[in-house]
């Protein structure tokens, strides 16, 4: 192995040639900026490449030389910590957007068998985002070292898995740069099979090696592009990618870092992290397999939120609803048509003049009345609520009573007083008041206020609100913050017949007071909407003051979303004390504990189908896995064929809701007798399954990992799987194959071939099918292609038009025998609770749940099912598992040879096909989960 390195760091080395070029492929860009000519490349000490391929619009014409500007001075190693002082060297290639700091700090430390690296400036403070990561013992059998080289070339560091001495990391690719508002880190990676980095649209999940990418890191609201998006920015932000190396072991990385950021992908491969603030704390996670690294990343950011039950029913929602009537007429529908619902939502428009905390008493004043009625259907109703808070009504005036903390111009100076002066309550405070729905200006709650002043005023809202009229889970948009209009003149709202000329906020262009929102790197976030764009485009001023006075939006408003998140938490645990879900527009590592997350303002396109599946798994890695998109398309006219597609995949993502704009055709799954049918079998199905997706979560939230997972993290060895981009696995054992694409009546699909794979749908159900290539029927009227691996069992539970009805309906098991030589075997496990006892953070091991183990087993003789209650809850009671269906059984169960603990049952019926190898065992009162532990046999008949 000892040769093999050394070739590789030969390999590495000899690319760079005496006069400093550097082959194309493995450039650090100097110029990600606009404005790129060869005098200003020069002018920045860069080297230009004048042999511009024609073909290749992505290779760095202008880049830096191949070393790192700074060496080693000082350096020592204690216990699990390595320190080292670089020092910039004065001939080096300068910072091209600020002064190097002459000396940083390196500072390697053990979590574990994970690794944490710092760079900051020495004697100087910098801003960490105040997000709670914890550094917890990562336990791994694979342990991961640093290495510092201080070599003619300069300082670099590497990361090396210990067992196999692969490079996770190698910065001897060069490019170190740490100035105040500039700081450039740049390595080689061991793999091109990088996954990750949010929120941005991504058309293959794999990212593409193959050119230089530049992804934006900056929260935004901007609906998503997915026919040809360019990297652009989304609402959230997740510096987080795993990798997975050659061998099929995976590591992941994650940048602690708040403010705007962008990170190049190049061919060598490399990366290229950029950030305009703040440090460089990076965290390594060893893996060794996918799902380690997640768990491991999620024991940093913290674990996900358990969604209340009644969370991951169906939900159907729309922008533009006229009122309660048209609300009522649609569940109706969905009802008449025989589709599970369990959750109704009100966008804006139930509010009076789009102010959060009230409702339209003219159209929406039946409102609490309808909701009272979704209750005693056991449905329920999520709001909407935005951040901003017009300046002059009860809410905003609280607020000022209470002395919450706003989003603040930072001098009175500067305060619009055109604007300010309008308002009473806002006349003497140097609140900044932007433009947002409702009718007059906005201030914008500072939700990372240090002391609790602000959440407690926002859940006492709430509270109040929720007196006057009852909601069960609650939806968080525009919180980028997105402010109308900023910088616009005049605004885009101007003229508009639902709302007035308010006078958009402005934010300083030029001089001192411009240095954030015009800072020297804007960051591809911003480059990418146009060159006059700056840090305040659809926003608030970089300068903004944030964390009650102490910091400002130009390191926080990447939090804006997150710290909502959390201060909505404790609201909803002060106004309802159940659990329920919360969904964010904007997000952050940690979001996921208290939120969940929709993919925003898709557009009804193929395209956007397409990117969901991925966008969904992405924020299972970062932690957020009450995922799901807008089912049919938000913006612009779906039709009938995507949006039954649509329905039908959405049934598989934790967040399965059914949004559309306003101005467009409805789009509630009853609008098309062909719709309305595929949805119904499809929430039929999710429902019947609910058990094993609730499990999934409980899981999450116990372990962190993902509910839904790429299909690779099963199959990390099985080179096919890498790419897959458009099938997923719903945990360990079921995978689905969604219909992508318009006018197809079958999905080609891959079944790894490591394993062996059943059918869970329509077709064939319950035979065991040819795992590889194939291409399975994907009728309108089935649900799509949906596979149970073998060896595992799902739990299950007969539907109904509601979860809070289908809870009450027997549970039913479905075994995918593991079969070797006769014998065969399966395992599983269910976790059950009341489904919405509240959960504090942390506090799942507390909880009162139930949880079973399944292990299943047969020989030629008999089979045995082993139900173990590893955990047992009190007051909860649980429905009789009336049904247990056998995939893969080779033998005919003799129905008058059942047991239970020994003792002879009676079976009321049982079904065998020895075609398909299913045996179907039904029988009222079967096993009675409540009394814990049991065991079912049986013996087969003999030939
Ligand atoms: C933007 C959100 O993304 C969308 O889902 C919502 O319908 C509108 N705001 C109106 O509230």
């Amino acid at each position: 192995m000892a040769w093999l390195r050394l070739i590789c760091v030969l390999a590495i080395v000899s690319t760079v040639s005496a006069d400093g070029t550097v082959p194309v492929g493995q450039r650090v860009d100097c110029f990600p900026d606009p404005g790129f000519s060869q005098d200003a490349c020069k002018a920045r000490g860069c080297i230009y490449d004048s042999d511009y391929e024609q073909n290749k619009p992505s290779d760095p014409l202008c880049y830096f030389p191949a070393n790192n500007g700074y060496t080693v001075t000082d350096q020592s190693v204690k216990a699990n910590t390595t320190t080292a002082t670089l020092t910039f060297s004065s001939g080096a290639t300068a910072n091209p957007f600020g002064t190097n700091f002459q000396q940083l700090q390196f500072q390697s430390t053990q979590l574990g068998n994970a690794l944490k690296v710092s760079i900051k400036p020495v004697g100087t403070s910098r801003y960490v985002p105040p997000v709670p990561i914890a550094e917890p013992f990562i336990q791994s059998p694979e342990s991961l070292n640093v290495e510092i080289v201080n070599n003619t070339g300069g300082f670099s560091f590497r990361v090396v898995r210990q067992i196999n001495n692969i490079r996770l990391w190698d910065t001897s690719i060069g490019g170190l740069h740490f100035a105040d508002q500039y700081i450039q880190i740049a390595t080689y990676l061991p793999t091109d099979k990088i996954y990750g980095f949010g929120e941005n649209i991504h058309q293959n999940i794999k990212h593409d090696f193959t050119k230089y990418t530049t992804w934006g890191m900056f929260a935004r609201d901007q609906p998503p592009n997915s026919v040809n998006g360019e990297g652009e920015n989304l609402y959230g932000v997740h510096p987080f990618y795993l990798g997975l190396e050659e061998d099929g072991k995976a590591h992941g990385v994650f940048i602690l870092n708040s403010n705007p950021q962008d990170v190049t992908t190049g061919p060598a491969p490399h990366l290229v992290y950029r950030t305009i603030g703040g440090q460089l704390d990076i965290y390594y996670l060893p893996g060794p397999t996918p799902e380690n690294v997640i768990r491991q990343y999620h024991e940093l950011i913290g674990k996900p939120f358990l969604p209340a039950y009644w969370a991951l029913g169906f939900q159907l929602c729309r922008y533009g609803y006229s009122g309660v009537d048209e609300v009522k007429d649609t569940v109706a529908r969905l009802k008449a048509a025989g589709i599970p619902q369990d959750v109704q939502f009100a966008d804006i428009d139930y509010m009076e003049r789009y102010k959060d905390f009230t409702y339209d008493h003219d159209k929406w004043g039946q409102w609490p009345n309808f909701t009272d009625y979704l209750h005693s259907q056991g449905q329920r109703v999520i709001l909407i609520f935005d951040p901003a808070i017009q300046a002059d009504y009860d809410t905003f005036k609280r607020g000022i009573e209470q002395n919450v903390s706003w989003i603040e111009w930072p001098r009175d100076d500067l305060v619009m007083r055109d604007i300010q002066d309008q308002y009473p309550l806002a006349k003497n405070t140097k609140i900044m008041l932007g433009v947002v729905w409702p009718d007059k200006h906005v201030g914008f709650p500072d939700f990372l206020d240090p002391t609790n002043i602000t959440t407690n005023w926002w859940a006492d809202e709430f509270k109040r609100y929720h007196d006057l009229q009852k909601f069960d889970g609650i939806w968080l948009d525009m919180n980028e913050p997105s402010n109308f209009g900023t910088n616009q003149d005049p605004p885009w709202y101007y003229g508009s017949s639902d709302h007035p000329n308010d006078l958009p906020l402005k934010c300083p262009t030029s001089g001192a007071d411009s240095a954030l929102d015009i800072p020297p790197y804007k960051t591809k976030g911003v480059y990418i909407y146009g060159d006059g764009n700056v840090f305040a485009s659809n926003t608030l001023c970089a300068f903004g003051t944030s964390i009650r006075g102490q910091s400002t939006l130009y390191n926080t408003k990447n939090l804006y979303g997150y710290s909502e998140s959390v201060s909505t938490w404790k609201a909803l645990e002060v106004a309802r004390g159940k659990r329920a879900a919360i969904v964010s527009r904007s997000t952050f590592p940690g979001s996921g504990t208290v939120a969940g997350h929709w993919l925003g303002d898709n557009t009804a396109r193929w395209e956007d189908l397409r990117t969901s599946i991925i966008g969904a798994q992405e924020f299972n890695l970062f932690g957020i896995p009450y995922v799901g998109s807008d089912i049919c398309g938000f913006l612009g006219t779906t039709n009938e064929e995507l949006c039954l597609r649509w329905q039908q995949m959405g049934a598989f993502h934790s967040f399965m809701r059914n949004h559309n704009t306003a101005g467009e055709p409805a789009q509630d799954p009853a609008q098309w007798p062909s719709v309305a049918n595929a949805t119904r079998i499809a929430n039929l199905f999710r429902y019947r399954h609910l058990p094993y997706l609730f499990s999934l979560h409980f899981n999450a939230t116990r372990y962190g990992g993902t509910v839904i997972r790429p299909v690779f993290f099963e199959f990390p060895l099985d080179a096919t799987t890498h790419t897959l981009s458009h099938q997923f696995l719903w945990g360990p054992a079921v995978l689905v194959a969604p219909v992508t694409e318009p006018g197809v009546k079958t999905v080609s699909a891959y079944l790894p071939t490591e394993a062996n794979w059943y059918s869970l749908f329509d077709t064939y159900y319950g035979s065991q099918l040819d795992s590889g290539h194939g291409v399975f029927p994907a009728p309108w009227t089935s649900i799509i292609p949906t596979f149970l691996r073998a060896g595992y069992i799902l739990p299950r539970q007969a539907p109904a038009l509601t979860t809070t009805a289908a809870r009450q309906n027997q549970f039913e098991l479905v075994i995918g025998s593991a079969v070797d030589a006769g014998t065969g075997s399966a395992h599983g496990e269910l976790y059950w609770d009341d489904g919405e006892t509240w959960i504090p953070i942390g506090a799942i091991e507390q909880h009162n749940y139930y949880r079973f183990a399944f292990d299943f087993s047969f020989t030629t003789a008999s089979a045995t099912l082993k139900i173990t209650a590893l955990n047992t809850a009190t007051g909860i009671t649980l429905p009789p598992l009336n049904n247990i269906e056998v995939f893969g059984y080779p033998y005919i169960p003799d129905m008058n040879q059942f047991y239970v603990n020994g003792q002879q049952v009676k079976i009321d019926s049982l079904t065998y096909s020895p075609f398909t190898k299913v045996a179907n065992i039904t029988s009222n009162g079967l096993i009675d989960l409540n009394k814990g532990t049991v065991t079912l046999s049986w013996k087969n008949k003999s030939n």
